[in-house]
């Protein structure tokens, strides 16, 4: 694997590594603080992020590397019309790796196909964002103690949510996983995640669109925005938009254990009265993201020297 496009391009044994690296990270900083030294990282953000891009710049720069960075397509030769293709090719000439995030789903494999450099997906549209995954599995590893028999409820927008495709992905390799996927109807899983992965699988799940019905039963419960900006009109995104919103009181039937998840930004689908609770884990989840992004650029650096 020379580049990060898809969550399932990693194998079990590799994401193992990744934890243990990022967890080896979080123990001795100093050990790695100069083990990009030299190494240029750049970051192309064609869509709006906080989290995913200033979380792998960090990393970066925790490395002992360098960021070269596009935020927001407006700034760079995206807007004279450069295909995604030409600017994988000319950013390899200046960049070591390069994380890359865009609109349109397909873009991050067209640039990897293009570029001479390892790539990762940062976001491609409303299809997959495995790096957010890989953020999750380490946060589930470092709450729950591990993967398997856990019941995931997914809650919000499954349909455009790209964090909740290559999550169910990539917990269905682990042994006794269940989904409730919990949505509205016109937001329900994509039938090429269900088809191709639960039902391939026959991993066990449920669908409803009840939150408050779901809860008593989950390890986790990953709350998620509904994605404005993949809606064709406004109107039925407004209709929707507060359609899951927890609460303390929703909470009381809920396991002492649950871990509440959010790969963020939160609109308003988590009260913030929720984060004084010790089972709100996302601010943990987003930290989770710069060391395992660590990981990420340390194994992907390594194995680009070697080819
Ligand atoms: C997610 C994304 O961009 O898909 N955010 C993130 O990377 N942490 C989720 C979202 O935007 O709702």
């Amino acid at each position: 694997m020379k580049s990060l496009i898809d969550i399932l391009d990693l194998s079990v044994e590799e994401i193992d590594s990744l934890i243990k690296t990022s967890e080896d990270s979080i123990g001795n900083p100093g050990d790695y603080a100069d083990a990009c030294r030299r190494k240029k990282l750049a970051t192309l953000f064609f869509e709006p992020s906080t989290r995913t891009r200033l979380s792998f710049e960090a990393a970066m720069y925790e490395l002992g590397g360098n960021v070269l960075s596009v935020a927001g397509g407006g700034t760079s030769s995206a807007a004279k019309g450069e295909s995604v293709a030409d600017t994988a090719k000319v950013v390899s000439c200046y960049a070591d790796i390069i994380a890359i995030r865009h609109p349109k789903e397909g873009a991050a494999y067209v640039a990897a196909q293009n570029a001479t450099v390892p790539v990762i997906n940062a976001g491609d549209g409303g299809h997959c964002h495995p790096t957010q995954t890989l953020a999750d599995l380490l946060t589930i590893k470092r709450e729950k103690g591990g993967f398997s028999g856990l019941t995931v409820g997914v809650c919000g927008d499954l349909k455009f949510g790209r964090t909740v495709h290559s999550l169910i992905n990539a917990l269905s390799r682990y042994d006794g996983m269940k989904f409730v996927l919990i949505s509205p109807e016109e937001l329900k899983v994509p039938s090429y995640v269900k088809n191709e992965t639960l039902k391939k699988k026959g991993i066990p799940y449920e669908q409803t669109t009840d939150m408050s019905d779901a809860l008593p039963e989950l390890d986790i419960l990953y709350m998620t925005r509904i994605q404005k900006e993949r809606f064709f009109n406004e109107e039925d995104y407004l209709r929707l938009k507060d359609t899951y919103i927890l609460t303390p009181d929703k909470l009381r039937n809920a396991r002492h254990d649950l871990c509440i998840m959010h790969p963020l930004p939160r609109v308003n689908e988590i009260s913030v009265a929720v984060d004084s609770d010790p089972r709100a884990c996302y601010f943990r989840q987003a930290l989770n993201g710069k060391y395992i992004r660590m990981a990420l650029i340390l194994m992907l650096l390594e194995r680009a020297v070697k080819i």
